[in-house]
């Protein structure tokens, strides 16, 4: 019988029989996530040149600033989204590849021999992502009113950059929220039988929009990590004075 190509399970760490570039998505994910994470903190810490005009970074929304809190706002209100996002199926996968190598890719060698899984403290933590996903839903509703009060300059409407960065990044946000496993499964992923179940006819259409989104699930992860570090860069180099905010109209 032969042998099957590619098979590592128990062998030495990054032994492989793959003859393709395997290490280039595990590279470039853990530069990505180095990278879009070391902003996104630096920018939380800041707590300062969040707004201009009526711009709001994403980071900083909704605005929350108590007097007994002396450090950035931001630190008091990033847990939710930050839960969702480590917490999240697809995250999990990027980061447990890059950083704990646990595999770092298909068919490549380990460097353990067992499998730990999430049964034990802390990874069991990662079933609280549902939770996550009902603070984030929250979350989504309240940045959008952001995009509104962006189109809004001095009581009127207008279009600014800054209104349509504002926008694509609320906009990938949902699409990521909204493609979320944990949603699909809440929608319809435990019904047998939708014709049988409570309103089975609309959540089935609601379960096939989700499915079609879920499909893309890693774009929106990775297009919305970066629109939302984008919108705060502007948001910050506008209220810094180091670029102009172009009006459209
Ligand atoms: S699985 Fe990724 S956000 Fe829920």
């Amino acid at each position: 019988m032969p042998e099957s190509r590619g098979r590592a399970y128990g062998e030495p760490f990054g032994r492989t029989e793959r003859t393709d570039s395997w290490w280039l998505a595990p590279l470039s994910q853990a530069l990505g996530l180095a990278l879009l994470g070391a902003y996104a903190t630096w920018a939380a810490f800041q707590g300062n040149h969040y707004v201009f005009g009526n711009y709001l970074s994403p980071f900083y929304s909704p605005v929350f600033k108590p007097k007994w809190w002396p450090l950035s706002s931001a630190l008091l209100i990033l847990g939710a989204p930050m839960g969702f996002r480590t917490t999240c199926y697809y995250y999990r996968k990027a980061y447990y590849r890059v950083f704990f190598a646990d595999p770092v890719a298909c068919a490549v060698g380990e460097p353990r021999k067992g499998y730990l899984g999430e049964t034990k403290f802390p990874f069991i933590l990662q079933n609280a992502h549902r939770y996550f996903l009902y603070l984030a839903l929250i979350f989504i509703v309240i940045l959008w009113g952001d995009v509104v009060r962006g189109f809004i300059f001095d009581g009127r409407f207008g279009i600014g950059l800054g209104s349509l960065v504002l926008m694509t990044s609320v906009g990938f946000l949902t699409l990521y929220t909204f493609s979320c496993h944990s949603l699909r499964h809440l929608i319809g992923g435990q019904v047998d039988c939708f014709s049988c179940a409570v309103a089975g006819g609309p959540r089935q259409k609601a379960w096939s929009v989700v499915s079609v989104l879920n499909e893309h699930h890693m774009g929106w992860a990775w297009w919305s990590l970066f629109f939302v570090c984008f919108a705060d860069f502007y948001i910050r180099m506008c209220s810094m004075g180091v670029i102009h905010d172009l009006r459209l109209l």
